[in-house]
């Protein structure tokens, strides 16, 4: 059986450009030599249809609503597994066995701690500073406090600091939260299990006892299993792009954390819940509807739509009924935010013109409610997606760094400045 081929043609020249398959979605045109056949590049700003690599880590089908890591739904995960088992299956590929969990987990716990020096690098932030722009340095800075693990032509190395980051990132997450507050650091605590240890060094003081809730434990959990990869995002992109070039790990995630701050993106959950505060109560939805419709308005709905979704986030029916969990322990009743939430989901997935486009809720419009009865401020919300996506990223980078055929990344671009002109000088223009 001949191989599948797709013709491109262009100014009387047909070429053959060969067709790959993947295990399930949309085949793609390998077009890595129409360059050198026709003198032409593709265009595509914003990559709707093209594949930047190939990955076995995750799965989207936008329009059925499917999310896949490793073949596994998201909701098996989300709701049978836990945070550091989807971390060693987006790393390792499959699920481990009982032994393989409890090293896994003992690794990881074993690396929480940053080097003491850490904390006098946060004194140098200001207290007001947003524990984004704090977390984009301080992971960063880890490439100077662990030069042993910065070579990325040892697996071994590789493997350190991809096992450092994920313990850490939590570690310097709650770091960022206590210095804003003005509180003391807490340090990790190797009894308990990442997420608990994860709140515990968040909202632990030492003026008194913290009790962890098994339940907010749980619920957040869940939310960094809905929030650890999500095959090739802008930021996950950011990171290949970056670590294309020979980067070490930690600049990679760093970059990868600016990429996510962006309100379309990461910074979405607290963008969504300021919209929800700023309409305040459901009579007010239907204007905020409208400014969204208006073509003239660049209001949108914060939470609503999706590059690749074109059905429900599934992330987002996981995320909704955790809040309702998270609102219960909490005894919060007649939430405000959530009432306009609900309400506003309802109208618009009646109404027509976000039916056309296809605009559902994503996983950020419910996370931010859940967030806040946390405890959380807004400012925390997409450093704790950081802190969720951080396995994404580097399971995404060591892929790409042990693919035998991987190159720099370097797009091409349609050039539309001025043309060739001779220099004028400065005394004549
Ligand atoms: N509210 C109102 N209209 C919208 C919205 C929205 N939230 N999202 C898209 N549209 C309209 C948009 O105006 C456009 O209309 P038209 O075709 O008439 O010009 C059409 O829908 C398609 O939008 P697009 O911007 O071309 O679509 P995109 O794939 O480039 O953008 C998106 C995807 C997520 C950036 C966008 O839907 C958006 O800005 N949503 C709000 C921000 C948000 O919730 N982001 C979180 C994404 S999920 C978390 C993550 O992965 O980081």
């Amino acid at each position: 059986m001949s191989a599948k081929t797709g013709t491109i043609s262009l100014g009387g020249n047909a070429v053959d450009m060969p067709v790959k398959s993947g295990t399930i979605g949309p085949d793609v045109i390998d077009i890595g030599k129409l360059y050198a056949q026709t003198g032409a590049f593709t265009y595509d700003p914003g990559f709707t249809s093209t594949a930047s690599c190939e990955s076995a880590i995750t799965y989207i089908d936008g329009d059925e609503g499917v999310l896949l890591h490793r073949g596994f739904p998201i909701d098996q995960l989300a709701e049978q597994g836990d945070f550091l088992e989807t971390c060693y299956l987006l790393l390792y590929g499959e699920l481990p066995t009982a032994a393989q969990k409890a090293d896994f987990d003992y690794r990881v716990t074993r690396h929480t701690m940053v080097h003491e020096q850490m904390a006098r690098f946060f004194q140098g932030f200001r207290r007001d500073a947003h524990p984004m722009a704090v977390m984009v340095a301080a992971v960063g800075a880890l490439a100077a406090f662990y030069h042993d693990s910065t070579d990325i032509s040892d697996e071994k190395q590789r493997m350190i600091a991809s096992m450092r980051m994920i313990a850490k990132v939590p570690t310097l997450a709650a770091m960022a939260y206590k210095y804003t507050i003005g509180q003391p650091f807490v340090y990790p605590k190797n009894s308990l299990d990442y997420t608990s240890n994860f709140l515990n060094m968040c909202f632990a003081v030492p003026c008194e006892d913290y009790k962890i809730n098994p339940v907010l434990s749980r619920a957040l959990d869940r939310i960094f299993i809905l929030h650890a990869d999500h095959e090739q995002n802008a930021s996950t992109s950011t990171v290949r792009l970056a670590g294309s070039s020979g980067a070490n790990p930690f600049a990679c995630i760093a970059a990868g954390i600016a990429c996510l701050w962006g309100p379309a993106h990461g910074g979405a959950n607290e963008a969504a819940l300021k919209m929800l505060s700023e309409i305040g109560h459901v009579d007010r939805i239907p204007e905020f509807v409208k400014k969204a419709k208006d073509k003239n308005d660049p209001f949108r709905l914060m939470g609503f739509g999706h590059r690749v979704y074109k059905n429900y986030d599934p992330r987002a029916k996981i995320m909704q009924k955790t809040c309702h969990e998270v609102l219960a322990e909490l005894g919060v009743k007649d939430e405000p935010l959530l009432e306009v939430a609900i309400e506003l989901e309802r109208i618009a997935l009646s109404d027509e013109y976000f039916i056309e486009k296809k605009l559902y809720p994503n996983v950020d419009f419910y996370s931010g409610i859940t967030l806040k009865a946390m405890g959380f401020p807004t400012s925390m919300f997409t450093v704790l997606f950081a802190v969720a996506r951080t396995v994404g990223w580097i399971a995404q980078w060591k892929e790409m760094i042990e693919d035998p055929t991987q190159k720099i990344g370097r797009p091409r671009q349609l050039y539309t400045g001025a043309a060739p002109r001779d220099y004028v000088p400065v005394g004549k223009r």
